[in-house]
C-alpha cells in the first residue's frame, strides 16, 4: 500500500512517541490531582488518544465525539454536524479535547463552544499536528505535538478516503487527487 512514488515519511515511531511523551509530560505537570475528561474527535484521534492516555497520571475520564466536516476526498466543506456527542458529565472537571491534527479549526470551534456550554472546570485542546497557517477560525490550542505546512498527511489515524488510518508512522501524500 505505502509505495515511495506516492508517499513520504514524515514522522516514525520514535519520533511519534517523542512528541507524545512531550506532551504528557506537560499535562501531567499541569494537571497534578485534577479530574480530567479526555474527549476525543473521532475517527482520527483513535490512536493518538490511545498512546497519549496511557501515559497520563491524574484521575483521566475518556469520551468520544463524532462530528462530520470533512467529505470523502481531500477538501473541507463548509458545515459541521454532530454525529455522535458527549455522553459523561463534564460540569466542573476539565476537559481536554484530544484531536490528532488541526486544519482550518472549524470543527475544533463548534465543539470548543458547545463544551464551554456544559461549565466544566476548563476546557484545552491538544493536537498532535497543527497546520497552523490553515487556521480560519481562531481556537486556543494549548499543546501542540508539532506545527506543519500545509501538506496532506496519513498515518497514526490520519486517513485518506478512510484508509492508511492503521498505519503506525506519518507520510506525506506526494500527489493528492
Ligand atoms: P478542520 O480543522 O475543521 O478543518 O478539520 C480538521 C479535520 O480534518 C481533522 O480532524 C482531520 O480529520 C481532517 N484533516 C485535516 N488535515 C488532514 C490531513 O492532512 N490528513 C488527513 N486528515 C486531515
Ligand atoms: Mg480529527
Amino acid at each position: 500500500m505505502i509505495d515511495e512514488k506516492t508517499f513520504t515519511k514524515y514522522l516514525n515511531s520514535t519520533d511519534i512517541e517523542g512528541i507524545v511523551a512531550s506532551l504528557a509530560n506537560q499535562l501531567n505537570r499541569d494537571y497534578e490531582g485534577k479530574q480530567v475528561v479526555l474527549i476525543g474527535v473521532l475517527k482520527g484521534c483513535c490512536v493518538f488518544i490511545a498512546d497519549l492516555c496511557r501515559q497520563l497520571k491524574a484521575d483521566v475520564e475518556i469520551d468520544f465525539v463524532r462530528l462530520t466536516s470533512q467529505g470523502k476526498g481531500l477538501t473541507t466543506p463548509g458545515t459541521v454536524s454532530i454525529v455522535k456527542d458527549v455522553s459523561v458529565d463534564i460540569r466542573g472537571k476539565h476537559v481536554l479535547i484530544v484531536e490528532e491534527i488541526i486544519d482550518s479549526g472549524r470543527t475544533l470551534k463548534f465543539l470548543y463552544d458547545r463544551l464551554q456550554a456544559s461549565q466544566p472546570a476548563s476546557v484545552e485542546v491538544i493536537t498532535f499536528l497543527d497546520k497552523k497557517d490553515k487556521r480560519m477560525i481562531d481556537v486556543p490550542v494549548k499543546y501542540s505535538g508539532r506545527q506543519i505546512d500545509d501538506q496532506f498527511l496519513v498515518g497514526y489515524g490520519l486517513d485518506l478516503e478512510e484508509k492508511c488510518r492503521n498505519l503506525p508512522e506519518i507520510y506525506f501524500l506526494k500527489y493528492p487527487n
